[in-house]
């Protein structure tokens, strides 16, 4: 086994350690120096990081030049991020792989267009003359299962996105393109899978028409009109070339450590042996709201699990997230669950001799900025971390932050807290 450099700071900050696919709720990818200032010194030598709520994987991918690195995450788009993330690509053809994902798209273009070029003559016509009108109706009269109820999906023609999401979360041409590319990921080297859709995940986060690239819903279109008009011009093809080409440049790391990315609860995951045996130090980022994560980012599962979900109903409507059924549910994200179960992240360290560090953000002011969808109080994990681990193995650090919030556009001031716990 190769041994954990420690500490990696000097060396890190050579590198470009931020790889960024998604803008996500929590993401901790501008807080990587203070995290790594603080931590370091809790890796044990010949043991792996395990980052156990990965989100995007900042934090694991900015140890991989370190040690070991196991990202774990209940949503599968972060699993394949993280296994994306973890993996090397020093040892392919870039070019070879490039003009193989050129020809199919090509061909598999040309097929839809047979079908649909009526449909993307027109909203290119509207899009480049501005005629936001012409463009709402024309998105309005274009047949998805949401206006459409009796609509027959041919499920191997992968029409997915072409027949859910064209003219609401994305454009007609756009989602012609997220099927094409979906469709050929399937076809090129699987080892390739997580890194390809993830390229489609970044291609997709940079088109979709909802707010700050989150996917909760769509925006109004009268409402949106610019903003309309200037992302549907954006082209998910390019943006997905951009993204490979980065996963193939010197800013990728590739390493020699074996990394592995888990799609679990995190409470399964501590059940398995080789977490038991292999991991030294557990970086713990829960979610600190009421807010689940496969509701802001559900189009991600959709195009990577491609099983034409059936949509969401309540009391018989649609939702305005145009939902579909399957959609993960965090205890860690209800408040009457969290603290039990995240002390079982707590009380399993201790029992299995890990270092514990744990990322908490919590208003700068409690009295005056509101807490009610906070799930757990910073009070409440020091509480239970300095019970377990005991008050002298127990060290609270926090900086200043500022997180984008999504319900204003005001950010949001919170302390930035890591909870440090050596066994
Ligand atoms: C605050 S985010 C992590 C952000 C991450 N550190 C980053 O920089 O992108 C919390 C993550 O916990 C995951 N999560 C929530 N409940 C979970 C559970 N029970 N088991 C594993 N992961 C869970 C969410 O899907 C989300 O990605």
């Amino acid at each position: 086994m190769i041994i954990c450099m420690v500490p990696c700071l000097d060396d890190r900050i050579k590198e470009n350690n931020n790889f960024t696919i998604l803008n996500y709720q929590g993401s901790k990818k501008n807080l990587i120096d203070f995290i790594h200032k603080h931590i370091d010194n809790l890796i044990i030598p010949e043991k792996a990081f395990l980052d156990i709520f990965a989100g995007t994987c900042a934090v694991g991918y900015s140890y991989k030049s370190c040690c070991p690195v196991y990202a774990n995450d209940l949503e599968y788009y972060s699993y394949l991020i993280a296994d994306s993330l973890l993996n090397n690509y020093n040892n392919y053809n870039f070019n070879k792989i490039k003009k193989e994902i050129g020809n199919q798209f090509k061909n598999l273009y040309n097929l839809k267009l047979k079908k649909y070029d009526k449909w993307i003559i027109a909203e290119e016509t509207f899009l480049e003359s501005n005629k936001i009108e012409d463009l709402i109706d024309l998105y309005s009269s274009y047949p998805t299962i949401w206006n459409n109820a009796e609509m027959i999906l041919d499920k191997k023609q992968y029409i997915l996105f072409t027949s859910y999401y064209a003219g609401n979360y994305f454009g007609i041409k756009q989602a012609i393109e997220i099927d094409c590319l979906r469709n050929l990921i399937e076809n090129i080297d699987s080892n390739l899978f997580s890194m390809l859709i993830s390229c489609l995940f970044f291609a997709m986060k940079n088109c979709v028409f909802s707010k700050d690239g989150h996917m909760a819903q769509p925006l109004d279109l009268h409402k949106n009109a610019s903003k309309l008009i200037f992302k549907r011009k954006n082209s998910i093809l390019d943006n997905f070339y951009s993204k490979l080409t980065e996963y193939f440049s010197s800013e990728f790391i590739n390493t020699n450590f074996s990394n592995s990315a888990y799609n679990m609860d995190f409470e399964n995951l501590i059940k398995l042996k080789e977490i038991q045996d292999n991991v030294g130090l557990i970086y713990a980022d829960p979610p600190y709201t009421d807010m689940q994560y496969s509701r802001y980012y559900h189009l991600l599962n959709i195009v990577s699990k491609y099983d034409y979900p059936k949509p969401t109903l309540i009391k018989n409507v649609y939702t305005k997230g145009l939902y579909t059924e399957g959609r993960s549910q965090s205890l860690l994200s209800q408040k009457r669950y969290c603290l039990e179960h995240f002390s079982n992240l707590i009380n399993f360290s201790k029992k299995y001799n890990k270092n514990l560090a744990i990322s908490f953000a919590y208003p700068n002011d409690p009295i005056l900025q509101k807490t009610d969808r906070y799930v757990m109080s910073i009070e409440e994990i020091v509480r239970e971390c300095t019970k377990v681990f005991k008050e002298k193995n127990v060290n609270v650090v926090s900086t200043k932050y500022n997180h984008s919030n999504n319900r204003n556009t005001q950010t949001k001031k919170v302390l930035e807290y890591l909870i440090l716990c050596k066994y």
